[in-house]
């Protein structure tokens, strides 16, 4: 029985797509569920030679003998769900997805709240999915819930009780956060930050699985740091600098540039510790290091590489366990039988 979950360790983007992708391929969970705050989030998934990105349904669809499901914490818009349904058609994912009842609804009235607001789209830079007008409906409790959506009458089920039985005849159950650890509310950079905390905690409480019942919490960084939207980044470089390094990214969702930064150890320490970090997956490395791109073998990186990978594990204290050096999955080191 393992209950892993995955975080995002900074402003989001870090990779945490292609990391889940290949730990579900490999460990083959019985639930992959997603958490965290809903389709403000655009994972990149590319699989067979085909890329995805995702906003609502778990990253891990590609283990297709698992089920998937979006817990209770989760904002749902149906008509992203009902697009991942046909553009996943082939990996039957409709067939396999379940909704928790609870989960909250955004609605046409909740994104264009977002998109007009000038504090929301303007100041904050949010990505107009509506998640922050809905998850405020949802304290003020006006929101509605999934269980009142007849469309989504066959896909509900109670994720909580799903994942917790699954746990206690000794499955495997994975969690997909979102976002990433510098967007959460309590602990990012206020005001610039998401509607809803994004830590290991609430991504276990979103799913309705308890602080005891979980054994892994692996914490996604890129080699490098990016941003879209405003607010601080206090290792920000410029984009003239970003193209020389050719590390220069565009977002899933909004299209946006994003803005580029260094690998930031202070941030890092600091959200392997809220978060309860027990391994890091570190990506992009190929990027920062091309003579590193595709290497399998962690004796094959170059000397530069694995001093800046063993520098991460010494500050932080968390093994890095998978470290990724192109968007294959076979561009993966996985260490976790060595160092776990
Ligand atoms: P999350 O928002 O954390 O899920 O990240 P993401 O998956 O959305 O990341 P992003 O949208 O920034 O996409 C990352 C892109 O880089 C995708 O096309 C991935 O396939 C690709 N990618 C992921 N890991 C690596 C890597 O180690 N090296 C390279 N070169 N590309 C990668
Ligand atoms: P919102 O979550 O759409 O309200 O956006 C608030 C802030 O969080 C903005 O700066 C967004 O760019 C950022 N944000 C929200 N979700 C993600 C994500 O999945 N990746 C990167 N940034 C995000
Ligand atoms: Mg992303």
């Amino acid at each position: 029985m393992t209950c892993s979950i995955l975080v995002g360790g900074a402003w989001g983007d870090e990779g945490k797509g292609k990391c889940i992708t290949y730990l579900c391929g490999n460990d083959k969970p019985d639930i992959i569920a997603r958490a965290g705050v809903g389709p403000n989030a655009g994972h990149s998934v590319e699989f067979n030679g085909e890329k995805y990105g995702l906003r609502l349904i778990p990253s891990g669809f590609v283990h297709t003998d698992a089920k998937l499901m979006i817990g209770a914490g989760v904002l749902v818009d149906k008509d992203v769900l009902f697009k991942e349904f046909e553009d996943l058609k082939k990996y039957n994912v409709k067939e396999r997805t379940f909704v928790d009842p609870r989960c909250a609804i955004i609605t046409k009235d909740h994104r264009e709240r977002d998109k007009k607001s000038e504090h929301l789209a303007k100041k904050i830079g949010s990505t107009g999915s509506g998640c922050g007008p809905a998850n405020s409906d949802r304290v003020l409790r006006t929101v509605k819930l999934a269980k009142d959506v007849p469309e989504l009458e066959d896909y509900l089920a109670d994720v909580s009780l799903e994942t917790n039985n699954v746990l206690d005849n000794g499955g495997d159950v994975f969690i997909e956060g979102s976002q990433g650890f510098a967007l959460s509310l309590y602990y990012g950079t206020y005001p610039f930050v998401t509607s809803k905390d994004t830590t290991a905690s609430t991504f276990a409480a979103d799913v309705g699985v308890g602080p005891t019942k979980v054994d892994e919490v692996i914490n996604v960084f890129k080699a490098y740091i990016t941003r879209v939207g405003e607010g601080p980044f206090p290792t920000e470089i410029s984009q003239e600098e970003a193209e020389s390094k050719n590390i220069e990214e565009y977002g899933v969702v909004t299209g946006r540039r994003r803005r580029v930064g260094l690998f930031d150890m202070e941030l890092a320490k600091e959200s392997c510790r809220i978060n309860g970090a027990t391994q890091i997956a570190l990506t992009c490395v190929d990027r920062l290091y091309p003579d590193c791109a595709r290497t399998q073998s962690y004796d094959d990186l170059s000397a530069e590489t694995k001093k800046f990978v063993e520098e991460i594990q010494s500050e932080t204290g968390v093994p890095v366990t998978i470290i990724s050096t192109g968007p294959d999955l076979k561009d993966t080191i996985d260490l976790r039988k060595e160092l776990l």
